[in-house]
């Protein structure tokens, strides 16, 4: 596969959004071809599944269900635009991928991670990410910067205990991937955080 993948995980509130569209315009202006896509979305289906998945009047929703349906939504977005574009040569900039399911429902939610980990891969097949950013800070932090956000999505609303699992999963997991690269974004500014993600993707010989 000729493109290239970039994912940006991490904990809500950690600058996921923010950083990945700065890499999204960073690129632009530079001539290349990129494209941001979140997930749960990135396609007419999948940002259909993510309304059902963030609803915060969904609260009944069974940790199975939610893990096929971030799954159904990743794979519609594998079809018609991950595998696609990368064919075209496309610096495809994810904001989530397949390793927020690993942390979320493993970790947090208790479901198998093996499992995950197979059915992660029987949808992803050979779409592997060039290289995963995860944006970190105190739990503190976290909820400062959600509790400025003006829409809180069902997520955003769990406990403390359940973030600090997400928190946990993600600091145990990243040392067992490879280009994976963790950022302390606590007390740092956003340029400051995009400073040291553009070191990273100068190392990684992505600029
Ligand atoms: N390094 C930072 N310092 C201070 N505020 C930040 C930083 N990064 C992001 N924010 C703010 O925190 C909030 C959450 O950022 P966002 O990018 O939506 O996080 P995520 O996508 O990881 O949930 C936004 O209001 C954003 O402006
Ligand atoms: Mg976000």
């Amino acid at each position: 596969m000729p493109g290239k993948i970039i994912v940006f995980e991490g904990v809500e509130g950690t600058g996921k959004t923010t950083i990945a569209r700065k890499l999204f315009k960073y690129m632009i202006n530079k001539g290349k071809k990129a494209i941001f896509l979140r997930e749960p979305g990135g396609t007419e289906i999948s940002e259909k599944i993510r309304k059902i998945l963030l609803d915060c009047k969904n609260k009944n929703i069974s940790k199975k269900t939610e893990f096929l349906l971030y799954l159904a939504s990743r794979s519609q977005l594998i079809f018609e635009k991950i595998r696609k574009l990368l064919k075209k040569n496309y610096l495809i900039i994810l904001d989530r991928f397949y390793l927020a399911t690993i942390v979320y429902q493993g970790y947090a939610r208790g479901l198998d991670i093996k499992f995950i980990k197979a059915i992660n891969n029987f949808v992803i097949e050979d779409m592997k990410p060039h290289l995963t950013i995860i944006l970190d800070a105190s739990l503190d932090t976290i909820y400062k910067r959600i509790k400025k956000r003006k829409i809180i999505n069902r997520i955003d609303k769990e406990s403390v205990f359940f973030h600090k699992k997400v928190r946990d999963g993600y600091l145990k997991e990243y040392k067992k991937l490879k280009n994976c690269y963790l950022i302390n974004t606590e007390n740092k500014t956003v340029n400051q955080v995009f400073e040291m993600t553009l070191k990273i993707l100068n190392n990684k010989k992505l600029l």
